[in-house]
């Protein structure tokens, strides 16, 4: 693999099977992620972008093809390394934000920090760093049921980023935002990738987004239409 990609797919196919019904939800798809960079996934519903970002982040294996995350061949990470891989390299942002609703705004930051046994006072400081870093510094006592839609989903950013992963995935992380918010929430989220050279990769239905990032992927019907590269720069 290039050093200066973060994931590498090579003809990956994904096939669902239902019963007798098999649903392909990726064809044949080949494609280099580059290192550091702010990539988006743009598809209609349906077209492959949460099987796409499942087989990126190790949550799922595809049917045929090989797949190449943080220069491991995924196939070849045992089923007892996987999680220990994910907890490490990858940092999740979800649609619907997935915060512990009993833990605080600063909790939720700090948890993947006690998965990976770090002590508390370390946890501490760097997950008020990157509550700060989200624009968040005041509401580190808050419940998520005390934030808005856009709050709660820094509060995630914060989260996915206080390990220092090497790649971060978001699908869909605007779905449940309004325009503004979720075109503000992309431009953290690029802001953050660049302070802190992670590689990001989120999903979109809305094309009205290409403008936010440097690499587009458009995917249809599980197949790789285009890789335009902006190579833009954040505004
Ligand atoms: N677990 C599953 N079992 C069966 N079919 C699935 C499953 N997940 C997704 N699909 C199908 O695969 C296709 C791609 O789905 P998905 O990756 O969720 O697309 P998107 O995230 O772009 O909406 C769709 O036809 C969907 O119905
Ligand atoms: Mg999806």
């Amino acid at each position: 693999m290039a050093e200066d990609n973060v994931v590498v797919f090579e003809n990956v196919s994904k096939i669902y099977q239902m019963g007798e019904v098999a649903i392909p939800a990726l064809q044949g798809i080949s494609l280099q992620i580059p290192t550091s960079r702010f990539s988006m996934v743009l598809g209609p519903s349906g077209s492959g972008k949460t099987t796409l970002l499942n087989m990126i982040g190790c949550l799922d294996q595809p049917t045929s093809g090989e797949i190449n995350v943080c220069g491991e061949k995924v196939a070849e990470i045992s089923d007892d390394n996987i999680s220990e891989f994910r907890a490490r390299h990858i940092g999740f942002i979800f649609q619907n934000f997935n915060l512990i609703p009993v833990l605080s705004a600063l909790e939720n930051v700090e948890y993947p920090l006690t998965l990976l046994g770090m002590k508390t006072a370390e946890r501490r400081e760097r997950s008020m760093k990157m509550l700060e870093a989200v624009g968040l510094a005041e509401h580190g006592r808050h419940r998520p049921n005390q934030l808005s839609g856009g709050q709660k989903q820094r509060v995630a950013i914060a989260r996915a980023l206080v390990k220092g992963p090497s790649l971060v995935l978001a699908d869909e992380p605007t779905a449940n935002l309004d325009s503004k918010t979720g075109a503000a929430i992309i431009d953290l989220m690029h802001r953050v990738q660049e302070q802190y050279g992670a590689t990001f990769i989120f999903s979109t239905h809305d094309p009205q987004l290409i403008s936010h990032a440097q690499d587009i992927f458009s995917i249809r019907d599980g197949e790789l239409i285009e890789h335009r590269r902006e190579g833009k720069c954040r505004p």
